[in-house]
Formats: structure tokens, sequence, C-alpha cells
């Protein structure tokens, strides 16, 4: 370990980890902390290291003030994500790298700090660093560059005060300037082009100096992303000892065997839409994904902390509902397997033994004959929690339904399966008085309250609306709308 560089922080926190010792790269330091395992990263780079670029406003994962880079040896390359400091557990970055704002300064701006000074892309400056992060991000983990990827890139930045217009501005610039510097993106080439500082070439090697096996996973709380620990009960997981649930190689593995596919449940969102594999597994994927939260937390999410979390409105939990999906649980070797409509037993009650971890999910590959859909409706389109969300699986023969699994979010305490409205249309014809006559069953298997996302008797009215457009998807152009709403 390069003794120059090496910052041993002393312990300024209560220590109740049971971690001995977490190391990763903080820019181009490393830094070895025995700070508790459930500090919040943003914490310990604002307070401990006085780093002050990344901000702190909504605590919640909401803003992207907060946002940094972290980056992983991933088949031999470096691979950085954008994710929300604010909401990221400590113990997630060991062995990693991870880069503030400050880490990505040099002597001269770099060509995205101009563009963002040049398109007048910044007033207050609060959001800027965040802004910075995550376009930079974005040519980290991009060979080639398009206005559309990057504009996606800031989905989870927020600014109260430039109205965009500049910010649009300075990612075209930036494009429009990367794709006359490089052919094609690469740590050596952005290096070369001034875009990040040199020390990232030397990364991978500092990495490898890290001792990640230190770590004696020995803590109560079982932890994925902390997305929604930390925003649920931030200050009890400040001071927790959390128990990583990602690290063995079953958990985050996806394979299609027999037409089924299997995937580990540590893997984020964030996996899952850059993964070829799964998305040929899920018709319509690249859409659906767009609909999930932000960058910043797809890439920090897993899907297994969305089924345990047992929302209502969990996207991923309702799309796996309408996929007939198992769920296979863990405990000391032995596992058990579940139809993940049986999770489900009550409000946030879940059929989770003590000490079981989730470990993968199954479901079968929707075929030409299986006709998988899914709809959200929120208040705003793109990064919010659903109003109401719904998915089916209609499997067809001869233009009956053979089987069809439906699941609908926000209309009831628990993910609803809709047992009574899939029975009904069991070995039914798609017509307009089929679908009128399953509305019935529908309404009468939810039970949606007033809140903060619509009364009940919107979410009612959307349920009606979302199951119409699953008929809908299955046969565009014969249904009549009116003949079944009347
Ligand atoms: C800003 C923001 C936007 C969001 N937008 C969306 C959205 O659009 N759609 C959506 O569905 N959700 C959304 N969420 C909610 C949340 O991100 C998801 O539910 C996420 O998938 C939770 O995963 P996690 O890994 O972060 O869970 P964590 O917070 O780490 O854990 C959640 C729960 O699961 C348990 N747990 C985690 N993994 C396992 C395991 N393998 N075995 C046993 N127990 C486990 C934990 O103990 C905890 O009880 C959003 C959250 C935020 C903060
Ligand atoms: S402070 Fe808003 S996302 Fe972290
Ligand atoms: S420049 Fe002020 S919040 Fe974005």
């Amino acid at each position: 370990m390069d003794i120059h560089s090496l910052v041993r922080i002393q312990n300024s926190f209560i220590r109740h980890s049971l971690i001995d010792m977490i190391a990763f790269v903080l820019n181009n330091q490393t830094i070895e902390t025995n700070a508790p395992s459930g500090t919040a990263l943003l914490d310990f780079i604002r307070k401990d290291r006085q780093l002050k670029g990344a901000k702190l406003v909504c605590k919640e994962g909401e803003c992207g003030a907060c946002s940094v880079l972290v980056g992983e040896r991933r088949g031999g390359e470096m691979f950085y994500q954008s994710m929300t400091s604010c909401i990221t557990p400590l113990v997630n970055v060991q062995g990693k790298h991870v880069v503030t704002i400050e880490g990505l300064n040099m002597e001269e701006l770099s060509p995205v700090q101009k563009a963002m000074v040049d398109a007048y892309g910044t007033q207050c400056g609060f959001c800027t660093p965040g802004f910075v992060v995550s376009l930079t991000g974005y040519l980290l983990s991009s060979e080639t560059v398009s206005l559309e990827g990057i504009t996606a890139a800031m989905d989870g930045n927020i600014c109260r005060c430039t109205g965009y217009k500049g910010i649009e501005r300075a990612a075209e610039l930036i494009i429009n300037q990367v794709k006359a510097d490089m052919p094609k993106l690469s740590i050596p080439s952005l290096v070369a082009q001034n875009y990040i500082p040199a020390y990232f070439a030397d990364i991978p090697k500092r990495l490898a100096a890290i001792k990640t096996e230190a770590a004696a996973h020995n803590g109560s709380v079982k932890l994925g992303g902390g997305t929604d620990l930390y925003v649920q009960r931030p200050w009890t997981m400040y001071e927790t000892e959390a128990l990583p649930v990602y690290d063995r190689a079953s958990m985050n593995q996806i394979e299609i065997e027999d037409g089924v596919c299997t995937f580990g449940a540590a893997l984020t969102m964030g996996d899952l839409y850059r993964s070829e594999l799964f998305k040929s597994a899920l018709p319509d994927s690249d859409y659906i994904f767009k609909l999930l939260s932000s960058t910043q937390i797809r890439n920090m999410a897993t899907i297994g902390g969305n089924l345990v979390n047992a929302s209502p409105i969990g996207d991923f939990t309702i799309l796996l509902l309408a996929l007939d999906s198992q769920i296979i649980l863990e405990k000391a070797g032995k596992r058990r397997t579940l139809a993940l409509k049986d999770f489900y037993k009550g409000y946030k009650q879940i059929d989770l033994k003590e000490g079981e971890i989730l470990e993968q999910i199954q479901f079968k590959v929707p075929t030409a004959s299986s006709k998988f859909h899914f709809e959200k409706v929120s208040q705003r389109k793109y990064f919010d929690i659903a109003s109401v969300n719904f998915a089916s699986t209609f499997d067809l023969k001869n233009d009956r339904i053979q089987a069809a699994h439906l699941a609908v979010g926000g209309v009831g305490p628990i993910p609803t399966y809709l047992h009574k409205t899939a029975a009904f249309l069991q070995g039914k014809a798609i017509t307009e008085t089929t679908i009128r006559e399953a509305i019935v069953c529908l309404n009468e298997e939810i039970s949606p309250i007033s809140d903060a996302r619509g009364s009940a008797e919107y979410k009612r009215l959307l349920a009606r609306q979302l199951f119409i457009a699953q008929f809908m998807a299955v046969k565009t152009e014969e249904l009549v709308l009116e003949e079944i709403v009347g």
C-alpha cells in the first residue's frame, strides 16, 4: 500500500461494527476506517474527510446533490456508477473507488465543468457538483455517447434554479466535444484528453491491494443497497451493524435455462437494465426500466430489497408477481422455494424466517404465446414512486386465455396478486364483455385508501384503466374502449 496516500482515519465515531476495517479509495487516497459499517457515505465524506463538494439536501436519494461515483473491478475492467451518497452505507463501498467532485478537479476545468460554465448551466451552484459527477460518470461508463444517453444519466439530478435549459445545452456541448476528442471512450482516453485526472489509471492496482476478505459480516440488519432502509430509518442505520447480503456468487448471477430465468437477489435494477440476457427474458424492458426511479437509485436498489421491503407499490414486486415468480430463500445452507404470491401475508408482513435470506428469483420466460405487460402511473412520469402499477401475463391459445397472472400495486396493504380475477379470466376469449365482467372481479379484490398519491376513488379508476391497458397491449386494434367502459 502506498504509504503517502494511506490515510488512517482515527475512530471519530462510536464503534458498533463487527467489520474490522472498511477500506476503499476515496478520490486519490486509500482510506482505512473503523467507522460503523452503517455510516452514511455522505456523512463520512463531509464530516470525517471534510470534503464539502457533495451536498446534503434531501438525504433521501431524491435530488442527486450528493452524487458520487463508485467504481469497482468487474471482469478485469474498472466499472463506475453514480450513486447518491446520502443513502449509501459505508460498508457498501468496501474495496471500491469513491469519486467526489474534488476527485474530478484538475488544474484546469475539465471539458464537462467548462461546458457547464460556457452554457450557463449553473446559478447558485448547489446542484452543480452532482450534475458534473453524473455527467462524468456517463462518460466513464460508456464506449460511445449520445445526447439521449447523457440526458438520461442526469435523471436523478434536480436543479432548483437554473431551469435545465442551460444544463441541457451543456450536455450537448459535452457530446459534441467528446465526439471530436475521442472515437471510443476509455479511462486512458479520458485521462489523455483531461476529462479525468491521471490518478484514475492507477486505481485498479490500488484496489487490488485492499483486502476485501477482511470483512466479517455478522451484523443484524440485512442490507442490500440501503435505498429503503436509509430513507425509512436512517438514524438506526447509522449506528447499526449491517449485514451486507450481496457478496455471494449465487446472488449476483443471471441464467436462462430451459425457458426459466434465474437471477440473484443482490442484483440491482441497474445490473438488470445493463444485462442483455435479462432483458431478453423480459419484453419491453428498456421502457420499464426507465420508469424505475433514477440512474443513481437503480445503481443501488437490489431486487431482493424491493421484494423484502414489501411495499404495496414496489415496481419489481408487481412485475415479478405477474410473471408468477418463485423465490429461493436460504438459511445456513438450507433452501426453500416459495411462490412470490405466497410471500406477502399482511402489511409489511412476509414469510421470511429469522436469519433467512432471499437468495434468488425465478420466472418462466414469456414466449410468443404468453404476453407480459407492465404499466405504471405516478405523479411524475419518471423518477417517482407509483400511484398505481399493474402487470400481467396472459398465456394464450386460439385467442383464449389459458392462464392469467395479474398483479396490481397501490390498491391494498400488500402488493396484490389478483387470484379471483385471474381465475375468472381462465378459458375466456378477450372481448369487451369479458373485460367488463372482469372489472367487476377486480373491483372486489382491491381496497385502495386515500393518501398522498391520490384518493381511493382515483386509485380505483387508475387500476381499472391500467387493467384495460393490459388487454389493449395484447389486442391493440380490435378492442373498442367505449364498449368496455360504457
Ligand atoms: C429516491 C428513491 C426512488 C425510488 N423509486 C422507486 C421506484 O421507482 N420503484 C420502486 O419499486 N422502488 C423505488 N424506490 C424504493 C427502493 O429503492 C426499492 O424498494 C429498492 O429495490 C430497495 O432495495 P435496496 O437494496 O436498496 O433495499 P434495502 O434498503 O437494502 O433493504 C430493504 C429491506 O430488504 C431487506 N433485504 C434486502 N435484501 C435482502 C435479501 N437478499 N434477503 C433478505 N432481506 C433483504 C432489508 O433488511 C430491508 O428490510 C425508491 C427509493 C428511493 C430512495
Ligand atoms: S442529498 Fe438529495 S439525493 Fe442525497
Ligand atoms: S444551480 Fe441552483 S440548484 Fe441548480
